[in-house]
């Protein structure tokens, strides 16, 4: 069965292989936007080494003293991680190599002004790379795993009810090209849960729970907290389809 590491992991890995296939290297200074608590700001770290240099920037102070602390935890001076929103960036950061930014564009009014504001802050031949996601994929179950399909909406009804763009994944390419940049590459890529790999499902839709009933998504009696991730794993186990929660969309560009 997929563990929350284990899950966070493959993840990560599309991230990873994105970054690296944008060509991220040694040396390179970075800016990670909506770094969150610092997942991809260290990850990035890592790739740029100890002649490079990365800046995360959040808008949340408890995320960033979690990301503050997970660099300080894996001794990795050269990631810093401050405060400012896309709109309001500190002109005294400097140029960059490379501008990225995971699952933050979804939860923008205007992501086509937040990626305005991040350009004059790109060097000439620097590139720009987004990573979102698109729950597209939520009607595809309809019929095979009839739980799935139904806690499938309860958790992204959640996230668009809070905000959040859950299309921006399919509106990624477009909002580039509009943008005014060449685009580099292109990628969309799932996770299948099936009965084999298991899945965190169950996990992520019971952590989600207070916010969907306080979101008024679904009812307790509804949800069945206590009962959900049983019921979920039982579906999959018997199911001979997979899952996919989500796509993954990573687009690069440059100026
Ligand atoms: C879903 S989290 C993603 C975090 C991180 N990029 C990752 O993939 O692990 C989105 C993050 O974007 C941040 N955020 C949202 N709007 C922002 C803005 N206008 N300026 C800076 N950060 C923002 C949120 O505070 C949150 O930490």
């Amino acid at each position: 069965m997929y563990q929350d590491e284990t899950i966070k992991l493959l993840r990560n890995e599309f991230t990873q292989r994105l970054l690296a296939d944008c060509g991220l290297e040694k040396g390179m200074r970075v800016l990670d936007v909506g770094c969150g608590s610092g997942d991809v700001g260290i990850m990035v770290a890592e790739m740029v080494g100890d002649s490079g240099e990365v800046v995360g920037f959040d808008i949340s102070e408890d995320a960033l003293s979690i990301a503050r602390n997970a660099a300080r935890k894996k001794h990795i001076p050269i990631v810093r991680f401050i405060q400012a929103d896309i709109s309001e960036l500190p002109k005294n950061i400097g140029a960059f190599d490379a501008i990225i930014g995971r699952r933050v564009l979804m939860y923008q009014n205007d992501p086509a002004q937040s990626i305005d504001c991040l350009l004059p802050y790109l060097k000439a031949n620097g590139k720009i790379i987004f990573q979102e996601s698109d729950c597209m994929a939520a009607s595809f179950h309809v019929d095979s795993m009839p739980l799935h399909a139904k806690v499938q909406n309860w958790t992204w009804g959640t996230v668009a009810k809070e905000g959040g763009n859950i299309h921006i994944g399919r509106q990624l390419y477009s909002l580039m090209k509009n943008a005014k940049l060449n685009i580099l590459l292109t990628r969309a890529e799932a996770i299948l849960h099936t009965s084999e790999s298991g899945s965190d499902f169950g996990q992520v839709a019971k952590m989600m729970g207070p916010r969907m009933i306080s979101q008024g998504v679904v009812t307790a009696e509804e949800i069945s907290t206590s009962t959900l991730e049983d019921r979920l794993q039982l579906e999959l186990s018997g199911s001979d389809t997979p899952f996919i929660r989500d796509m993954a969309f990573g687009i690069c560009a440059k100026k």
